[in-house]
């Protein structure tokens, strides 16, 4: 009998752990409160707290750096996830949800870890490599504004229609489903009570508030119809950001984006909106191709579930339960270090649980 994994979760680390987990032979259900569903339909008010729908969303490097500790120990995560999206893309080009193109970078200020990123770390095995880096020119930059730039070949997902895709991966490999609000992850072990749980999977995202190191950074979006040749990032001198995320599929580009620490308004700002849109058209006025203004199709609030000191991603064994392996605290890189937590969590469950657990 293969043991028996409970994975909390229905996000993009819930899911792409519980597929891992599957394809290393367990028997695995995912109990969660959301799933995915096509983004159009999801509530913007009751769902707030489901982070996966409300991402962008890219793959932008991080380049790791001793000043910022979570960064070393987040890149290896983005590598590892790079490469899962390189493979499922060239399996399911039309189906995953993925699409590949360049990633375009103008910093007005810069800090340590982007000045020390030339084209010869980014080539090396310490970062990366970094498929087709390249750093622009001060010829290629927008405005005087800018002082730093580079392109590289990243990748894009359409949230909803990618993490619908891994669900119904999983269930096509054998997965099984249970939608339930749960009080707290202990609950798992004696929830299915025909099939006894070996070891729980906590990807609650923001889920059981009991974790006093969390709190939410607030993002804010607008939703656009036009295309995008690339996803663009800007990061302005008073710490402010806007970017865009082409979603492929049918799904416009999202034009990013705010990072609001502890702020838990649910309504949009239209004075947020319309400095999102002026900004970013006057640093890639490309998109607006001969239009004089984007289409907004709606406006975007999501809750990313971030953790101080960064992502808790550890085993252990909860008195009188059982042992859970923690997943969360993702922030704002959720989708772009999702195969690399995933990876982690069936290393944690297998060490637990030991070999004999395989099919
Ligand atoms: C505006 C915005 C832009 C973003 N852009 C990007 C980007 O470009 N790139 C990127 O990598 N990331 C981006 N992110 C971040 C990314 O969306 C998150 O990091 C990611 O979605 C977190 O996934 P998760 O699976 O941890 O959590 P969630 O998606 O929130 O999933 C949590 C799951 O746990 C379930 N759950 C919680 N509590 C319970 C309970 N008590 N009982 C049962 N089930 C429960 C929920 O129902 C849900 O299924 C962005 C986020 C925002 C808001
Ligand atoms: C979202 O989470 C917060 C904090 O846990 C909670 O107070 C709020 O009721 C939740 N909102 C919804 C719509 O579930
Ligand atoms: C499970 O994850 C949540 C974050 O969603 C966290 O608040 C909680 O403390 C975790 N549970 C345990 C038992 O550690």
């Amino acid at each position: 009998m293969a043991k028996h994994i409970g994975v909390i979760g229905g996000g993009v680390i819930g899911l792409s752990s519980s597929l891992l987990l599957r394809q290393a032979g367990y028997a695995v259900t995912i109990i969660a409160k959301d799933f995915p569903a096509p983004f159009e339909t999801i509530d913007p008010i009751t769902q707030i707290n489901f982070t996966s729908p409300w991402g962008g969303a890219h793959n932008r490097w991080v380049p790791p750096h001793p000043s910022n500790p979570v960064s070393v120990r987040e890149h290896p995560l983005s590598l590892t996830t790079f490469r899962h999206m390189k493979a499922l893309f060239s399996t399911h080009p039309s189906t995953a949800g993925i699409t590949f193109l360049k990633g375009i970078e103008y910093l007005e200020s810069p800090g340590p870890e982007y000045v020390a990123l030339t084209e010869a770390r980014a080539s090396s095995s310490e970062i990366g490599p970094l498929p087709g880096f390249r750093l622009l020119s001060p010829s290629e930059f927008p405005d005087s504004k800018i002082t730093w730039g580079c392109e590289y070949d990243t990748w894009c997902v359409n949230p909803m229609v990618y993490c619908a895709f891994l669900l119904r991966r999983f269930v096509y490999q054998g997965g099984k489903l249970l939608k339930k609000e749960l009080r707290s992850p202990a609950e798992v072990f004696s929830l299915l009570s025909e099939e006894k749980v070996d070891a729980v999977v906590n990807a609650s995202g923001n889920g059981f508030g009991d974790d006093e190191n969390m709190f939410i950074t607030r993002g804010q979006t607008v939703l656009v119809a036009e295309e995008c040749d690339a996803t663009v990032t800007r990061q302005n001198a008073d710490g402010s950001w806007t970017f865009s995320v082409p979603r492929g599929f049918e799904g416009g580009t999202i034009i990013g984006g705010t990072k609001e620490v502890n702020n838990w308004d649910v309504k949009p700002s239209e004075g947020t909106r319309e400095r999102l849109l002026k900004t970013f058209g006057e640093t890639y006025p490309k998109i607006l191709g001969e239009k004089k203004e984007l289409t907004v199709l709606r406006d975007i609030v999501g809750r990313r579930p971030t953790r101080k000191g960064g992502p808790r991603i550890e085993g252990k064994v909860l008195e009188g339960a059982g042992f859970v392996m923690h997943a969360y605290g993702l922030g704002g890189r959720g989708y772009e270090l999702s195969w690399g937590v995933a990876e982690k969590v069936v290393e944690g469950i297998k060490g637990h649980l030991g070999e004999g657990a395989k099919l």
